[in-house]
């Protein structure tokens, strides 16, 4: 079993404490108030609430870190000290049509003497299935207490890859198609489950081969990145650069069948 720091487990516990209204609305969700950020963006009374009791129990543990939340926006706090990253309900279009599946999604980002920042704790947490997906770096990525690896596939033939799909307003659906047409032919099954972290989760624990996905946010992502690298995969941007961040393009998976992606996914959008 490994041990968990006192930082993690600050944000397990708030994200469990999250957790049981969660499951509450899912299972009332036709009584649920809805309203629209812009187009296909909806937001409900669960992410708000979720996000409320996220960001009552991170800033009691920890009063002066700042915390970017995606409906609130960011919560300033002292700039030397690591912010919280969090999606209180990753997975909206899932959970309003009675799909159950959907995570609460919280990174810790820490200054580093550069100025950049990285992440260096990160949980997926599943509420339907109660599954803690989590990482801090240098110490492995973990479901509950379950050691997590990126897959050992090598070949593209066996592989089930995740994607997200770009909606209505949202993303490039040309590139996306592109990238699509070259790489469905080529793999075993292709999967959009509709939740970024999980989708990242879920290649942390080796049960998607690979993902790739652009246009996401910050909070969709930050988690499932760190429990990708420390399950052992990568993560880069199209062209297989390291700033997939700065790029807003995500492609993850083991090392041998992240190479063949990537050629794939350059070759496909080299000229657009
Ligand atoms: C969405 C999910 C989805 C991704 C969308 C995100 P939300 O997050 O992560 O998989 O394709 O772009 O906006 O809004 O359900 O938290
Ligand atoms: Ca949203
Ligand atoms: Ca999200
Ligand atoms: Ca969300």
């Amino acid at each position: 079993m490994p041990s968990h720091s006192g930082l993690f487990t600050v944000i397990e516990r708030a994200a469990r404490k999250a957790a049981p209204r969660l499951r509450r609305d899912f299972n009332e969700v036709q009584h649920l108030q809805v309203s629209r950020k812009g187009p296909a963006d909806f937001v409900s009374m669960a992410d708000k609430r979720a996000e409320q009791t996220l960001v009552e129990e991170l800033r009691h543990a920890r009063p002066d870190w700042a915390i970017l939340a995606e409906e609130g926006g960011e919560l300033p706090g002292d700039p030397n000290k690591p912010r919280f990253i969090v999606d209180p309900l990753d997975g909206t279009s899932n959970f309003l049509h009675g799909i159950p599946h959907f995570a609460i999604s919280i990174a810790v980002e820490e200054p580093l003497a550069s100025g950049k920042r990285e992440v260096t704790t990160a949980l997926v947490y599943q509420p339907m299935t109660d599954e803690s997906f989590w990482a801090e770096k240098g110490k492995g990525a973990w479901l509950q207490d379950a050691r997590l690896r990126v897959s050992a596939r090598r070949d593209l033939a066996d592989s089930l890859i995740a994607t997200g799909i770009p909606f209505l307003g949202h993303g490039d659906f040309a590139q996306w198609s592109r990238i699509f047409g070259a790489i469905a032919p080529e793999v075993a099954g292709i999967r959009r489950l509709g939740a970024a972290s999980l989708d990242l989760a879920w290649v942390a624990a080796g049960r998607f081969d690979g993902y790739w996905e652009a246009n996401l946010q910050p909070w969709d992502v930050a988690a499932g990145i760190l429990l990708v690298k420390e399950a052992g995969g990568f993560v880069t941007d199209f062209r297989g650069g390291d700033r997939p961040i700065e790029r807003n393009e995500y492609l993850a998976a083991n090392d041998a069948l992240h190479s063949k992606l990537h050629k794939l996914v350059g070759s496909s959008i080299r000229n657009m």
